[in-house]
Formats: structure tokens, C-alpha cells, sequence
């Protein structure tokens, strides 16, 4: 038998050393290197060659290289899961043979989402292995019960549970029953038994996830693994298993919010720019309309001018979501704090960017921010992080600061430079008619591309703005 061979991992980078250190030489991360044993040519052993590529040839032929233009397209089949949001950012289903790899914070919905999907699986008669490691069937049931009122309804015959930590175990339940899904939840408990040392530690993960990959390679059944995810948001075993699986999906929200938003971080066959949208509700989860997410920019009503109306601090922003544009709620309140000690809190916005646009204001907008805390938000449990809603940051926050607002059915679009200069925003036409759709009356766009959001906003005023300042001169 060959010599198993100890070397040392980086939790961080995925490189090996032979011996410990304190700090990882290649990515400098401290405390990261667990002792990790490999059987030599494990691989090799275990896969057959090639059997990590997609459409790989299994005949034996010898390898040769071809001209890109005479590879045919490969035809990626799909198992859709059945709720459409999940399908959106898989790029269409589970594809046969590829490993999803599902990541969040414990408690987050990983579990409820999956059973939710393998439910509506097997419904439409395709059968589904769903191998708990952290929870008994009965409690896998008693979750399963709980789903059914949600339309949902979880039937018996198809969706097979199996209770089981052990990898060898799995595999051999998946070959004999040659499912069309296999969840696995969660990756962390699940363990080789030949294998010294504890689940969730490097070496079991790499070790177990190997062999799923592997499972799901040779039998073309479509593999979903549920991971969970460190303190610091990264999977746990990050990089070890990112290269490992075809699909990489983050679970990811607030816990005290009922907003989830699933995300792609890699996608060998399709997009990651989608996101899917659901809320955590008494029973499962539930896909989120866009008009829940975001409220309608109520137009005021005419005549009105209380200062409830105007909403000071408030403006929307039509944001980008994949291909979808949702309508984003900006909020921002300046309170007098201490000279040279200010806070500036963002939730759901980027921190840097809020600074530099504070930075702008002071400049460019005629603020004095030196003594003010700033918070900023975006409403909806949305993160955003792209430059186009800086003119709505920055008009919230000087809205807060003059108590003077744009107004509920304002909405403003742009990115700011550092000069105060407003610049262009991408996909503008989509952003103006979803802003006009949900209720807007009044843009404020890019100067540079007044022409283009006229012609997209229907009977909606539209109004240039070059500067941040002309913008502010619009808060009433
Ligand atoms: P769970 O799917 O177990 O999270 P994970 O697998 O990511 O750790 O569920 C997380 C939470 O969701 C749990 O605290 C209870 C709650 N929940 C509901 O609110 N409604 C439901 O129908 C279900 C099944 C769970
Ligand atoms: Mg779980």
C-alpha cells in the first residue's frame, strides 16, 4: 500500500508546505495551516482520467487537440429545481453531473431551500436524495411538514432521506438508487472513515468533496452540497472547495431580516450576475415580487408641501440586480456629533464610497460634514454596491443635513467623480422605465444622457444634472 504522506494546508490559499509555520509564505494569512494526509495519487485513484471535465471522453481514444472552431457547442441539459428564482441564478437548473456548492451563515435557509427545491423535484416525479448529516429524518421530516402548507406540498415517494455523515455511505445509497439530484447538507459533518481526521477540518473536506465530485462525474447525477460559512463570510475551507465544484452559490441576509438573496460567485454554466430574491416566511421560503422588495415611489399629492411630502433624506434609485432593475430606497440622517470624531455608518451600502461621496459633498456641495455623524442605508435588505446610485447617496444625505427633500416621486441616477462631476450611468433606459413603472414623476439623470432617458421615461419629467450641486438646487 502506498505511503500516506502528511503535509500541511493553508486554510486560506489551498497551497501546501511540508512542514507547519506560523504564517503561510505565499499568502502571508497567520495560523492557517492545518496538517492535511494524502495518499499519494489519490486522485488518479479515485477519478477516472479526465472525469473532472465536463463532456470528457471516456473511450480510451488518445487525447488530441482541436480547432476551436470545430468543438461543438456542448449541449448542457437541465434539471429545473422548480422555483424559478433558484433556477435564475443556476442559469436554468441542476445540470447532470455538476456539483453545486451552497453556502451561508448557519440558519440562514440553506436546508429549507434545498428540501424546498427537492420537494417540487420530486413532485414532478423525479427522485431525489436528500442525505442529511446534521439532522435525523424525522426532524428532516418535521421541517418537510412544516413546508407543505406553502404550496409546496412535500410527497413521500420520491424524496428519499438518508440520515448519514459517512461519504462511502452516500455513494453507495446514490449509485443503488441513481437519484437525478443528491443533496448533501452539510459538506462540514460529512467524513471518509479512512480518513485521520475530524469532519470539517481541512483534510475531510477536501477529501469528501473530492469524492462527491467524483460521484457526480461518473454517474452524471446532479450533486448539491450545502457549506457553511466562517465569521469572516468566507465558506468554510474556502478556496479548497470553490475549485473543486462546478457552481458556487452564496446564501446571504440578514438573520433579523426576512429578506435572502442567493447569489452566484462561480458558474461553469452560466451567469453570476443574477441574483434570486426570496423571504423567509412561517412556512418556507417564499419567492420575492419586486414590488415587495422596494415600495412604490408614491407620487405626493399635488399641493402638498409638509415636510412629510418632501421626505428629507429619502430618494430612490432604480439598481441593478442581474438583468432585472429593482427599485432601491436610499436613506440617509446627519446628526450632530463631535468635530474630528464624526461617525459615518452605511447599511447595505459600500463604507468607502460613502466616505469619498461625503468627501464630495464637503467639496463640491457647499455641506459642512466635519461635525456631522452620517448614516446611509439602502432599504429592502439589498446590498448595493454600484456607483449609479451615488447621486441618490449623495442627495439623501444632503437632503438630511438641509431637511429639504426631492420629493417621493423623485428619483436620481448617477455616478459621482471626485470632481462633483455626475457621470453615466449603464443600462440607463431599463433603470428609467422601472422607475417610471413603479410611480416616478421626476428624474434627475446624467447631463450626458438626457436624450436617452427622455426618450425612456414616457411622460415623466426628466431633468440634466452635470454637478452635484445643480442636483442639491433641487431639493425643495
Ligand atoms: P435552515 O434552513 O435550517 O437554515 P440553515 O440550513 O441555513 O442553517 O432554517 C433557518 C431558519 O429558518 C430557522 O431558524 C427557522 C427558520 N424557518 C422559518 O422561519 N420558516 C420555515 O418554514 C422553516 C423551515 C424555517
Ligand atoms: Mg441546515
Amino acid at each position: 500500500m502506498a505511503k500516506t504522506r502528511t503535509t500541511f494546508l493553508c486554510r486560506e490559499c489551498g497551497n501546501t508546505q511540508p512542514k507547519w509555520m506560523g504564517k503561510c509564505p505565499d499568502c502571508g494569512a497567520w495560523d492557517a495551516l492545518e496538517r492535511f494526509s494524502e495518499a499519494p495519487a489519490l486522485a488518479d485513484a479515485a477519478l477516472p482520467p479526465g472525469a473532472l471535465d465536463v463532456g470528457a471522453r471516456t473511450d480510451g481514444a488518445p487525447r488530441r487537440a482541436v480547432a476551436l472552431a470545430d468543438v461543438k457547442p456542448l449541449d448542457v441539459p437541465r434539471v429545473p429545481t422548480g422555483i424559478p428564482e433558484l433556477d435564475r441564478v443556476l442559469g436554468g437548473g441542476f445540470v447532470p453531473g455538476a456539483v453545486v456548492l451552497i453556502g451561508g451563515d448557519p440558519g440562514i435557509g440553506k436546508s429549507t431551500l434545498l428540501l424546498q427545491s427537492a420537494a417540487r423535484l420530486a413532485d414532478r416525479g423525479g427522485r431525489v436524495l436528500y442525505a442529511s448529516s446534521e439532522e435525523s429524518a424525522a426532524q428532516v421530516k418535521m421541517r418537510a411538514d412544516r413546508l407543505d402548507g406553502a404550496g409546496g406540498p412535500v410527497r413521500g415517494g420520491n424524496l428519499l432521506l438518508l440520515a448519514e455523515a459517512n461519504v462511502a455511505v452516500i455513494a453507495e445509497e446514490t449509485r443503488r438508487l441513481k437519484p437525478q439530484l443528491l443533496v448533501v447538507d452539510s459538506i462540514q459533518l460529512a467524513y471518509r472513515g479512512d480518513v485521520d481526521a475530524v469532519p470539517g477540518s481541512v483534510t475531510q473536506l477536501r477529501r469528501t468533496c473530492l469524492d462527491l465530485v467524483a460521484l457526480a462525474k461518473t454517474s452524471g447525477i446532479a450533486v448539491a452540497i450545502v457549506g457553511h460559512v466562517t465569521k469572516e463570510g468566507d465558506l468554510a475551507g474556502p478556496k479548497l472547495l470553490e475549485h473543486l465544484v462546478d457552481v458556487v452559490l452564496a446564501f446571504e441576509g440578514d438573520r433579523h431580516h426576512a429578506y435572502r438573496v442567493v447569489r452566484g460567485m462561480k458558474n461553469r454554466f452560466g451567469s453570476t450576475a443574477e441574483v434570486g430574491l426570496f423571504e423567509m416566511t412561517g412556512a418556507g421560503l417564499a419567492e420575492v415580487e419586486e414590488a415587495t422588495l422596494a415600495p412604490d415611489a408614491v407620487p405626493a399629492a399635488p399641493g402638498t408641501s409638509t415636510a412629510a411630502a418632501r421626505r428629507p433624506g429619502s430618494v430612490f434609485a432604480p439598481v441593478q440586480c442581474g438583468t432585472r432593475v429593482l427599485l432601491a430606497e436610499i436613506q440617509a440622517l446627519t446628526a450632530t456629533g463631535f468635530l474630528g470624531a464624526a461617525k459615518r455608518r452605511a447599511s447595505g451600502l459600500d463604507a468607502a464610497r460613502l466616505a469619498m461621496l461625503i468627501a464630495v459633498l464637503e467639496k463640491h456641495g457647499g455641506l459642512r460634514l466635519g461635525d456631522q455623524d452620517v448614516y446611509a442605508s439602502a432599504l429592502g435588505g439589498l446590498r448595493v454596491t454600484e456607483p449609479a446610485v451615488d447621486l441618490a447617496v449623495a442627495l439623501a444625505i444632503a437632503g438630511a443635513f438641509h431637511e429639504r427633500g426631492a420629493g417621493a416621486a423623485t428619483v436620481a441616477l448617477g455616478e459621482l467623480a471626485l470632481s462633483g462631476d455626475v457621470r453615466t450611468v449603464r443600462q440607463l433606459d431599463q433603470r428609467v422605465q422601472t422607475a417610471v413603472r413603479r410611480g416616478a414623476r421626476l428624474l434627475l439623470v446624467p447631463a450626458a444622457q438626457v436624450a436617452v432617458a427622455r426618450a425612456a421615461a414616457g411622460g415623466a419629467e426628466v431633468v440634466p444634472v452635470a454637478h452635484v450641486r445643480d442636483a442639491i438646487d433641487h431639493l425643495a
